[in-house]
């Protein structure tokens, strides 16, 4: 086992960069490796450090690619495995690491191990590739998680006259883990790309990979185990620098433990935390941030969480209670259009009304708290959607660069387009494009890299502890990150109003402070009530000097 690796995950900022959506090099109307080669450049100005690709392999795309085909090659409307290894140096050569999806939960109903499985003796190995049963009273009780689409977690296959097994669509039937061929075929995959210099896998679906009888088939001990299996491997042969990712849309502490005892995965996405900090600042309140950080347990040492305010799929509210789940659709999507499944389909910029304030806030909160920030791609220029078109489409929209043909995104016809761009009034394109942000001091896009380039000059924010403060005004977020002597007060105002607060400080009574988005010196710390006024949704990042 390596013991130096060097937890380059915690001290990264992590950009979501679907390559569909990206730049369209050769004018298909499709982004492709190549067109998101031509825009490392940006990305390297905007700071992150590293990318996290969404699935490239060939696939029906019935659930944009996350239906595999083909474990092994490359989707011929991105590129090639060259162009592949290509995005991959060219992306290392910027110092930016590469994360890719391992979708191993389920393949596509297209995947030759499906079509096989079909056609196999009942009782074979290759017939029970996957979760075959003639009837579907087997698990019951099992949630549904794309419940707007699917009646059940069983679909009937008419050729083999049984039920197959499927947490997601029924086109994307679950592999069988109990079989040890499956598990094989996980290692070869695996082993097949990190041979390309990939630094770390995002496990999709984790929770789910085994079944048994009589529980929630989610996080059952067997998946647990499996997963120590393939990161003692991982870490054997490529010397404890490749990343795990885990996906597991669960309560702290069920998600905790797919960090295992620091021997499962380095990173988990903190899902409870992220729709908690939309309540806060609808409710002008700190109280639910606190609660959930309070229930989140301490992680191994190796290990950090993954902290995001949007991704590629609704804004998921699975990890809420009743009430609250009606409150946020109440506040955020009164169109219940904008709602799908459990949560709402909508990007940052408009879930703020495109308050600059607020997804500035929001910023404030992601980077300060404890875990390794992930942006999605679009966000940092406030990018609009349209959840006018289906699924979770509307927030996959092109990636807009400028105000010329198809936000210069494409070349092609603007009726090619995979999907069309963003023509909103409030959010359209014209206005909102990286060239026009690029050249506007103070843009959002230009603020984003600001907040990056603070947030790497100070490694309390990714590796320090956090001591929260508790003032009596509770539209005040405030908290202490620390590490080793750095130490940083942060600062939140929730609430749309100007408020005053007073922090006990006293414990770094002498010290003096820097504002650090603008450089200005604040009181010095003394033993009274440190008192602030902070302006409706502000926030100080006050560094002790
Ligand atoms: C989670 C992915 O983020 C989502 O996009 C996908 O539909 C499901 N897993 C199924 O793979």
């Amino acid at each position: 086992m390596a013991t130096k690796a060097s937890h380059w995950y915690k001290d990264a900022i992590i950009y979501e960069l679907p390559i569909k959506s990206f730049y369209d090099s050769n004018g298909d109307g499709i982004g492709d490796f190549k067109g998101a080669i031509q825009k490392l450049d940006y990305l390297e100005r905007l700071g992150v450090t590293a990318l996290w690709i969404l699935p490239f392999n060939p696939s029906p795309l019935r659930d944009d690619g996350y239906d595999v085909a083909d474990y092994y090659s490359v989707n011929p409307i991105y590129g090639n495995i060259d162009d592949f290894k290509a995005f991959v140096a060219e992306a290392h050569r910027r110092n930016m690491r590469v994360i890719i999806e391992l979708v191993i939960n389920h393949t596509s109903d297209q995947h030759e191990w499906f079509q096989r499985a079909k056609k196999a003796p009942e009782g074979s190995s290759h017939r029970n590739f996957y979760v075959w049963s003639p009837s579907n009273d087997k698990y019951q009780g099992v949630r549904i998680i794309f419940q707007d689409f699917e009646p059940s977690n069983w679909t009937w296959d008419p050729d083999v006259e049984q039920y197959f097994w499927h947490r997601f669509y029924h086109h994307q039937p679950d592999l069988n883990f109990d079989n040890p061929e499956v598990q094989t075929e996980i290692f070869n995959v695996l082993d097949y790309w990190a041979q390309f210099g990939v630094d770390g896998f995002r496990l999709d679906a984790i929770p789910y990979l085994f079944e048994r009888e009589g529980t929630s088939c989610e996080n059952v001990p067997e998946t647990h185990e499996f997963l120590k299996k393939v990161r003692a491997h991982v870490d054997e042969k490529y010397k404890g620098e490749i990343l795990f990712l885990a996906e597991a849309n669960m309560w702290p502490k069920d998600a905790a433990a797919y960090f295992g005892n620091g021997d499962e995965c380095h990173m988990n996405f903190h899902f409870p935390l992220m729709p908690r900090l939309y309540m806060a600042i609808r409710r002008h309140n700190r109280k639910d941030i606190l609660e959930i950080l309070d229930k989140t347990p301490e992680i191994p040492d190796n290990c950090q969480w993954a902290t995001f305010l949007r991704n590629h799929d609704e804004l998921t509210l699975e990890m809420v209670t009743d009430e609250d789940r009606k409150y946020m659709w109440e506040e955020y999507s009164p169109d219940p259009r904008a709602r799908i499944n459990l949560g709402i389909r909508r990007r940052l910029a408009t879930l703020m009304d495109g308050s600059r304030r607020k997804m500035e806030l929001m910023n404030v909160m992601l980077f300060s708290m404890p875990g390794t920030p992930v942006l999605y791609y679009g966000d940092e220029i406030g990018m609009g959607d349209n959840y006018h078109l289906d699924d979770r489409n509307g927030v996959r929209t092109p990636m807009q660069w400028n105000s010329g043909l198809n936000a210069g995104f494409s070349t092609t016809n603007p009726q090619e387009l995979y999907l069309p761009v963003i023509i909103d009034p409030e959010f359209h394109y014209e206005s909102i494009n990286v060239e026009v942000m690029e050249n506007k001091p103070r843009s959002i896009l230009k603020w984003t890299q600001k907040i990056i380039s603070i947030y790497k000059q100070h490694k309390a924010f990714a590796r320090g502890s956090l001591q929260m403060l508790e003032p009596a005004n509770e539209a005040i977020l405030s908290y202490i990150r620390s590490f080793e002597d750095e130490q940083i007060l942060v600062v939140i105002n929730l609430s749309e109003k100007p408020e005053v607060v007073e922090l006990d400080l006293s414990a770094y009574a002498g010290r003096k402070t820097v504002e650090l988005f603008g450089g200005n010196h604040f009181p010095a710390i003394t033993d009274k009530p440190y008192l602030l006024t902070i302006g409706g949704s502000g926030y100080y990042w006050l560094k002790m000097v």
